[in-house]
């Protein structure tokens, strides 16, 4: 291996909630694999949400665009508060937390989300299906459009006939749904060559331009195994059969629907790692789940989903592919023996721990290079 040492600029937002806890120990966890892997990181604090609002009133600041611009990769905790208490939710909805991500995701022009479910062995107690199917394995990946569709169409209230019509467009051009379809297909060649394309092509004709398009797509990979499934159908079948799937590709809110219902099918949302690319390979990378303002700073979150987002950008957009295997192997090896809260099932035999011990382990069992087995 050269002597010569690799650096990345890494763009931090801690966020709201739970998100600087989490954030802190992957940090700590990106660290050490530095040291062990010879690559330094250098961290571009940055600010969104809730805690951009309390600084400057809006959830994303040009500021924050530009400083992501300039890194190499983001790395992000969560964003939010609680919308009953906060008064961030007094804000008019351009103005709240969530406006901000999807904001940055458009700035950036991270179209493409992936959110992994992985079943761990470890964690077959975790999971909330019967044995007999959680036993087939669950090892699938959604790609979620990010930056089109319903989330981002034209809206507007207007009052018709004395009374309120509210509108949200859903809209999705050819070459949008292309670009990801690529991810799509590209992602499914690196693993088992299946894909399911979730649409509700029955009904909106939006979902029948996504088949025409991923279909006339597929000629172009012949390996690659591609069937058709309403997001009906394939919400249901997440939970009866989820070892059919490999690669799910589908429109941005059935895919935010679908990520939520799939972290939960293998245990526990602290688990769902996520990459949101963009062209290239710049991209940012958080959990899949929330802020949950209910448990932060009491040292009671699951900090891995951000720790394995953090190994998603040593993969992803840093190249550093040895040290992404080696903390998705330390996590592997920690869950063995510990499990946070939200992990936790009576009896199961492992160690309770919280947010900081959690990372520390990780790093303690950050030990090994592939070539030391
Ligand atoms: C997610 C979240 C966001 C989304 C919200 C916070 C805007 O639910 O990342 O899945 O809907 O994309
Ligand atoms: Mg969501």
């Amino acid at each position: 291996m050269s002597t010569e040492k690799r650096s990345y600029r890494v763009g931090v937002i801690e966020g709201d909630g739970i998100g600087p806890e989490i954030v802190r120990e992957a940090v700590r966890v990106l660290d050490r694999a530095g040291e062990k892997f010879g690559f330094s990181l250098d961290y571009v604090p940055m600010d969104l949400g809730g805690c951009s609002i309390e600084k400057y009133g809006i959830p994303l600041t040009q500021e924050t665009v530009s400083q992501a611009k300039s890194c190499d990769a983001v790395l992000m905790g969560s964003i939010g508060g609680d919308p009953k208490t906060s008064p961030w939710y007094q804000l008019e909805p351009s103005k709240r937390p969530e406006a901000g991500l999807l904001g940055i995701r458009k700035a950036l022009g991270l179209f493409a989300n992936l959110r992994f479910s992985v079943l761990y062995d470890d964690l077959k107690d975790a999971c909330p299906l019967r044995p007999d199917i959680a036993g087939e394995g669950i090892d699938f990946v959604i790609l979620r459009e990010l930056t089109g569709g319903l989330y981002f169409g034209e809206k507007r209230t207007k009052t018709v006939n004395g009374e309120e019509v509210a509108t949200d467009v859903l809209s999705y051009s050819e070459s949008e749904i292309r670009r990801i379809a690529v991810k799509a297909f590209d992602a499914a060649m690196l693993r088992k060559k299946r894909l399911t394309l979730v649409d509700k092509a029955n009904v909106l004709e939006s979902s029948r331009l996504w088949r025409k398009v991923v279909s006339a797509m597929a000629k172009d990979y012949p390996e690659v195994e591609l069937d058709y499934m309403y997001v009906d159908n394939a919400a249901m079948q997440l939970v009866r059969r989820p070892s059919q799937f490999d690669v799910i590709l589908t429109e941005n809110m059935f895919g935010d629907i679908l990520s939520d219902e799939a972290s939960m099918v293998v245990g526990s949302i602290g688990m769902q790692p996520s990459a949101s690319l963009a062209e290239g390979t710049f991209g940012l990378y958080e959990p899949s789940h929330g802020s949950a303002p209910d448990i932060a700073g009491q040292d009671l979150a699951n900090p891995l989903a951000t720790i394995l987002s953090a190994a998603c950008m040593l993969r992803y957009s840093l190249d550093e592919e040895e040290a992404a295997d080696a903390i998705e192997r330390a996590v592997m090896r920690v869950l063995k023996q510990y499990r946070t809260k939200d992990l936790k099932a009576e009896g199961d035999g492992t160690t309770l721990v919280g947010t900081a011990r959690m990372g520390e382990v990780v790093r303690e069992n950050l030990v090994y290079r592939l070539n030391d087995f």
